[in-house]
């Protein structure tokens, strides 16, 4: 489970860690500029060798509207030592409210799922392209997961699993940078190439609920993730 960080706790670990963090006037010295009093957030997450500060981060995150309709941010979840890295699509309803990545009904598929080739989810970690729910339900937009990509990316990079499986299209497409159709991305073992990563992709577990004749494909792609672990593992 994500726990929520106070902000004088979130403050205090961020600069323990020596990273530079604007405050909003009401919180900060009254002297500050009215330019720096805007800036409430400015750690580059790119330097950052800790988890805790980059959950920090990310539960204070404005980039993007998205906030602005979150009950809180999903972070990520499971084990920061995994070899496999599952990439969704975005929150939905469950996860916005529980603060944990795939809970609800298609969270149960995707256990399954990962239970198929040996894996709980604890010794995965499980993350999404954006970290917060976009609302009704809708696609997360481009510029939502480009303001969220350096979350995703320090968080590859803190990790460094052996093998990404992306699920459903748009995890796909916004991770790899394609606009191919998901059908087309699957059955192949594609690159990561800012990460030297392997990347599987397959279907969303959701889809898979709604088209249950499909999971025998995805049963194939989660073998495929299998063996590169495996290959990777020697
Ligand atoms: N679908 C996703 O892509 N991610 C979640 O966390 C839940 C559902």
């Amino acid at each position: 489970m994500t726990r929520e960080i106070a902000e004088p706790e979130r403050i205090a670990y961020l600069d323990a860690l020596g990273v530079d963090v604007w405050r909003p006037r009401s919180a900060a010295d009254p002297a500050e500029t009215d330019e720096q009093a805007l800036d409430t957030e400015k750690v580059d997450v790119s330097t950052l060798t800790e988890w805790a500060p980059l959950q920090a981060t990310v539960a204070e995150c404005t980039l993007c509207s998205l906030h602005k309709s979150r009950t809180q941010t999903v972070f990520g979840t499971g084990s920061t030592q995994a070899d496999l890295l599952v990439i969704g699509e975005a929150p939905g309803a469950e996860e916005d409210r529980r603060g944990e990545p795939f809970v609800g009904r298609a969270g149960k598929l995707l256990d399954e799922m990962l239970r198929a080739i040996g894996l709980d989810r604890n010794v995965v970690y499980i993350a999404n392209i954006v970290k917060c729910r976009p609302p009704d339900n809708r696609d997360p937009e481009a510029a939502e997961a480009a303001s969220c990509r350096p979350y995703l990316d320090a968080q590859i990079r803190l990790l460094q699993p052996k093998v990404v499986l992306a699920v459903g299209r748009i995890a796909a497409q916004q991770l790899l940078g394609s606009d191919m159709p998901l059908g087309r991305m699957r059955g192949q073992v594609h690159s990561l190439p800012t990460h030297s990563l392997p990347v599987v992709v397959t279907y969303h577990p959701a889809y898979l609920l709604r088209t249950p004749d499909q999971k025998r494909k995805a049963w194939q792609d989660l073998c495929v993730a299998r063996d590169l672990l495996r290959t990777a593992g020697k």
